[in-house]
């Protein structure tokens, strides 16, 4: 499926805001994969498609995975909203033709996992750091960047632990395990 035709599908799954959003995380997906000479399409079409469950309603989430054999965690449980990663890479396969290393990507966006690739590491970080966010630390991020993906993916886990530390909200253990691998596995 061509990124146009994605484009379109995600539109009528997603309120204004949030497909506002997936625009915005696409273009600096593209931004990203140009730094680090990765396929432009591919990082964009991720980009664009990686909400499109976000605006399934909680209930109808934990219907869907049960209904196509996804795996899920207490955590998952108690905290549907975090499965539109892994509803959104199931649905990346099977509506939009996506392969598995572009759903993986999905299904990585929120948390993280161990053996983070190129392309997760990109998604990763373009959804925290899209312009509508503002996000705070734009100028160091990106200077992180420059020197090492890595280096950038840890600064932003960092900032979501700290934030869930700070909420007194449930940490996903993905996250942590996510960090323990970048530490012990990349040149951060
Ligand atoms: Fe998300
Ligand atoms: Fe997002």
């Amino acid at each position: 499926m061509n990124l146009q035709e994605i484009y379109e599908i995600v539109k009528k799954e997603l309120s204004e805001k949030r497909f506002f959003h997936s625009q915005c995380v696409m273009e600096r997906c593209e931004e990203i994969a140009k730094k680090m000479n990765y396929d432009i399409e591919t990082a964009k079409k991720v980009g664009i498609a990686h909400d499109i469950a976000k605006e399934i309603p909680n209930e109808e989430k934990l219907k869907y995975v049960e209904k196509n054999n996804i795996e899920i965690d207490e955590i998952e449980r108690d905290n549907p909203t975090l499965l539109h990663a892994k509803i959104g890479a199931d649905i990346s396969i099977k509506k939009l033709g996506f392969t598995t290393e572009m759903a993986n990507a999905i299904s990585a966006h929120t948390t993280g996992r161990p053996n983070m690739r190129l392309l997760d590491k990109i998604l990763f970080i373009a959804d925290r750091t899209s312009r509508e966010r503002g996000f705070p630390d734009i100028d160091y991020l990106n200077s992180l960047l420059e020197e090492n993906i890595d280096k950038a993916v840890l600064y932003i886990l960092d900032k979501k632990i700290m934030l869930q530390i700070e909420k007194k909200a449930p940490m996903h253990v993905d996250s942590v395990i996510t960090r323990n691998w970048i530490l012990k596995n990349t040149e951060v």
